[in-house]
């Protein structure tokens, strides 16, 4: 019965806050964009690190920022709390810059670093819940992942005693020639105690390069003879990123781990080693993806679409069974049944209603394409307003731009813009129009009528309707 109760009390009372340490320089980068800002598949590093906390946690994770800081908290504005690093004097130091804002917040401070995007939630929840098991007997300060792997480069070496109890951490670079072959590495993520964390912080003594390790933690925690647990963590998943190349090894993980989530939600990935689908995109089911396809930003695909091959489409807006062949979509709209390519471009504001049409080398900016419209071979068109099962001929182009403002061009339902036609904007050309091969229109044409030659003249008018 007592033991009921207890488990019932912690669970009522036990608070988490997470901490993510962000303020490093990351020279390693050779950058001058804050380490924890370099995107991996559409996130900086440090959007993934705080995705993998904020489902443990009430209130809102705690960043610690210093170098770059503008950029890291532009970025992260309203997600999270910030505490400023000023001096850069270690992990130890970045972590005590929080008890102000943390200390009596909560029973549990969990610790992870910005620069290790391929952790899991479901990982950190493991360690939390393992913490909060063990904790009952009073004398638990850390709990703690570790790694085995064979190639330790760059991770503090774990040092186990004889009977294989955890004694502490030594950072790398403190390492005697004995330690750096040990095996089993500190990914740095931690569970604390937190009136331990509080009250054992200020113990922290500067290592020989001045800074205050938080991983000397361990070793003076169990000195004190409280207790440290650790489990494994799986391999690929504390890949810390300090170099380019770790950032490239990063990002074939998570690319997979993206590609394989699409796969088991129905889309057919022709192949995945030549398809790059960032993390915010959103694509339906039964749509086929081809080789060399890249799909950025805020995309969403719909179901059946046929995307590729060697495409690139950021930040638009795909409706079901669309075809997107060799060619560009940058935050543009394409409505049900729309097909572009080969070498088409559509630009920002560019949108292609129902069944629109659009073959080899057209460009589309800031322009609407109603249901049905056809534009089948090298085309530019800007500024426009086109109406339903128009056919823009070959090589047609809204001259939108003269050098100065940008002038708009209607066009209305059904018309025939026949072969290199220019339209001079600003320039309506009304509903069942025609225009000549080779017109340069400059005055706005009615409905029904022809109009041919440079300039353009009326050569047949709309027949009077009663
Ligand atoms: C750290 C660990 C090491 C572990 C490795 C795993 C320490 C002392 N060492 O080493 O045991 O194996 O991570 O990847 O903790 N940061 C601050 N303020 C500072 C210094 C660093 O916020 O003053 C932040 C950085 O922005 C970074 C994180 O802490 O996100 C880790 O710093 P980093 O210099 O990359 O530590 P490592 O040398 O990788
Ligand atoms: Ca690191």
């Amino acid at each position: 019965m007592a033991v009921v109760l207890r488990a019932r009390k912690s669970k009522q009372t036990m608070t988490i806050s997470a901490v993510i340490l962000a303020a490093g320089y990351g020279k390693r980068m050779k950058s001058d964009l804050p380490k924890v800002m370099h995107p991996i598949l559409g996130r900086p590093l440090i959007d993934w690190a705080v995705r993998a906390v904020e489902p443990l946690v009430d209130q809102p994770p705690v960043v610690v920022v210093g170098h770059g800081k503008e950029q890291v908290q532009a970025y992260l504005n309203g997600r999270v709390r910030f505490v400023d690093q000023r001096e850069l004097l270690g992990t130890g130091h970045a972590v005590q810059q929080t008890e102000a804002l943390l200390r009596g917040q909560s029973d549990t401070v969990l610790v992870t670093y910005g620069d290790t995007p391929l952790l899991r939630s479901e990982t950190l929840q493991g360690l939390v819940a393992l913490f909060e098991e063990q904790r009952g007997s009073g004398d638990l300060a850390i709990a703690m992942l570790t790694v085995t792997r064979e190639d330790p480069q760059g991770f503090g070496r774990i040092i186990r005693d004889a009977g294989g109890a955890i004694q502490c951490i030594v950072e790398e670079a403190d390492c005697t020639p004995e330690q750096a072959r040990i095996r089993e590495l500190n990914p740095a993520i931690y569970c604390f105690d937190a009136q331990w964390l509080w009250a054992t912080l200020p113990n922290l003594a500067a290592s020989a390069k001045g800074e205050f390790y938080l991983t000397d933690l361990v070793g003076i925690a169990v000195t004190q003879g409280r207790r440290v647990l650790a489990t494994t963590a799986p391999v690929e998943e504390v890949n810390g990123i300090n170099t380019r190349a770790h950032l490239a090894h990063a990002t074939g993980i998570l690319r997979q781990r993206i590609l394989e989530r699409h796969m088991l939600a129905g889309v057919t990935i022709v192949d995945p080693a030549n398809t790059m689908i960032e993390d915010a995109v959103e694509i339906g089911m039964d749509t086929t993806v081809m080789p060399g396809c890249l799909v950025q930003g805020t995309s969403v695909i719909g179901q059946r679409c046929l995307i590729g091959p060697h495409s690139v489409i950021r930040d638009s807006e795909i409706a079901d069974e669309c075809r997107i062949f060799y060619s560009v979509v940058e935050g543009a709209r394409m409505d049900r049944d729309a097909e572009i390519g080969p070498f088409g471009h559509l630009r920002k504001g560019a949108h292609l209603g129902e069944h629109v049409h659009m073959g080899n080398f057209g460009e589309v900016k800031d322009s609407y394409l109603g249901p049905g419209t056809k534009m089948g071979h090298f085309s530019y068109i800007g500024n426009a307003q086109i109406d339903a099962n128009v056919n823009i001929g070959a090589g047609t182009i809204t001259c939108n731009y003269d050098g100065r403002k940008k002038y708009k061009t209607v066009i209305g339902k059904g018309v025939f813009i026949g072969s290199d036609t220019l339209l001079v904007a600003p320039v309506t050309i009304g509903d069942g129009a025609r225009t000549g091969a080779g017109a340069v229109v400059t005055h706005d044409v009615a409905d029904g009528a022809l109009v041919v030659g440079v300039p353009a003249r009326v050569v047949v008018r709309q027949p009077e309707s009663d």
